[in-house]
């Protein structure tokens, strides 16, 4: 099948764009022989290039330019099968826009069209191509350091586990994992998820129950959550517990039980976060709507959970006027590579900033994710890069630092 792929990135420092002439001669000959075409362009620092060809030749090819050290920060904006090539005579042809005006570059790429229909711009291949050469994204273009330019560190050792049993706790358990604003080395909270009694997944648990008993056991189970957080020692935090949104409709007075069980461990509804899955279907709006007003009028706040990953985000977010919203690990992952995972991230922080919501990044474990999403304004992040959850108990974090090697390297230039 035919694959067109189309990315850009990044000139590393130490390259001169006249070695790109070579470059480009050798790249011409190779893509000939992969029956691959494209087209480069480079404006002076940023690279975009369109490949089209076989899958398998294109997608390894694509894996070497990626590994290439003449340039950094490369990010996938399409990624799309064709009928027939656009570019069909091209091994490989650079323009460089520095020694051109755009329209003659528009023209020139336009006229080494070979596909069958003329080239238009409605092409969403061609339409990256001129906004590019037009310079219209330049903004959204974030620049990241490399990944070892930071290390992670605890500042403090490990709390050893602390010793209490409840009932409970025969059948499930919690495990707590932080929020953090890694900059400023900021604890904003501890989610309480639950798991099975030795720290598995809690669906044995739920897969022995069935109908409305799901419901109660997942408002039930939240009782523990907070005991727990108040002998782990982290009552003085914000606790963010997870929901499903049918438990709200279909257990009388939820709300009623929670903020009983918060006040019995000493905790105020001020300092917990209710986390609802944006992919549990809600049905039955009226009584939803009722149980988010009596949610809301209790202090406690509320979080739409795993958001991007359901069907019902955008529309839950403005029926239900959120306080947080945490984006969903799927979309998190490689974000730093991904064109597609950037455009929708950077809508959800601009929406979200519209409407006073704060952004959670979860899921992180790559040092470029987070650099990525601290650049494009995400403060509040968790996963394994900064803390794994633990059972019964609160991890350690592990705050990012420039590391030696980075900072002389900057010194010395
Ligand atoms: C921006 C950029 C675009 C490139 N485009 C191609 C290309 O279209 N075809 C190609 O063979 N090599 C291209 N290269 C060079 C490859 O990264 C790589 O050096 C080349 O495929 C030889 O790889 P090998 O040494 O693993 O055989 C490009 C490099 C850069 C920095």
């Amino acid at each position: 099948m035919l694959l067109t792929l189309v990315y850009r990135s990044h000139i590393s420092e130490h390259v001169q764009s006249d070695s790109l002439v070579e470059m480009v001669s050798q790249a011409n000959v190779n893509n000939e022989l992969l029956s691959i075409t494209g087209i480069l362009l480079f404006d002076g620092m940023h690279f975009f290039q369109l490949l089209e060809g076989p899958e398998e030749a294109v997608d390894a090819l694509y894996s070497s330019i990626c590994q290439d050290k003449r340039h950094h920060n490369v990010v996938v904006l399409m990624r799309d099968y064709v009928q027939s090539r656009r570019f069909g005579n091209v091994g490989m042809e650079l323009f460089d826009l520095r020694h051109h005006h755009e329209d003659e570059v528009l023209q020139a790429v336009l006229d080494k069209g070979t596909s069958k229909y003329q080239l238009t711009y409605e092409d969403r291949a061609l339409q990256f191509l001129c906004t590019f050469v037009q310079a219209r994204e330049k903004e959204n273009y974030l620049e990241i350091l490399p990944a070892d330019s930071w290390s992670f560190l605890a500042d403090e050792p490990l709390k050893p586990e602390v010793e209490f049993i409840f009932p409970e706790m025969q059948d499930y358990s919690f495990a707590f994992q932080p929020i953090v604003d890694p900059l400023s080395r900021e604890i904003i909270s501890y989610e309480a998820t639950i798991r099975g009694p030795e720290g598995g997944s809690a669906m044995e648990y739920y897969s022995r129950l069935s109908g409305i008993t799901i419901y109660e056991a997942d408002l039930k189970s939240k009782k523990l959550a907070f005991a727990m957080a108040q002998k782990i020692g982290i009552s003085d935090k914000t606790i963010s517990i997870k929901l499903l949104p049918m438990t709200l409709v279909m257990v009388p007075d939820a709300v009623g039980f929670l903020v009983n069980e918060i006040t019995a461990c000493g905790l105020v509804p001020e300092q917990i976060v209710v986390a609802i899955t944006e992919n549990g279907v809600i049905t039955r709006e009226d009584k939803f709507t009722t149980a988010m007003k009596q949610l809301k009028a209790s202090g406690m706040r509320l979080a739409i959970d795993d958001f991007g990953a359901g069907s019902a985000g955008l529309l839950l977010l403005t029926q239900c006027q959120p306080d947080k919203i945490m984006i969903d690990r799927n979309m998190i992952c490689d974000i730093h590579t991904s064109g597609p995972k950037q455009a929708v991230v950077q809508a959800i922080i601009r929406f979200c900033s519209a409407l006073e919501i704060s952004v959670i990044a979860t899921g992180v474990e790559k040092p470029e994710e987070w650099m990525w999403l601290d650049a494009a304004g995400v403060c509040n992040f968790q996963g394994e890069l900064f803390a794994e959850p633990r059972l019964k108990g609160a991890p350690v974090v592990t705050w990012p630092e420039v590391t030696y090697e980075y900072q002389s390297g900057q010194q010395a230039l």
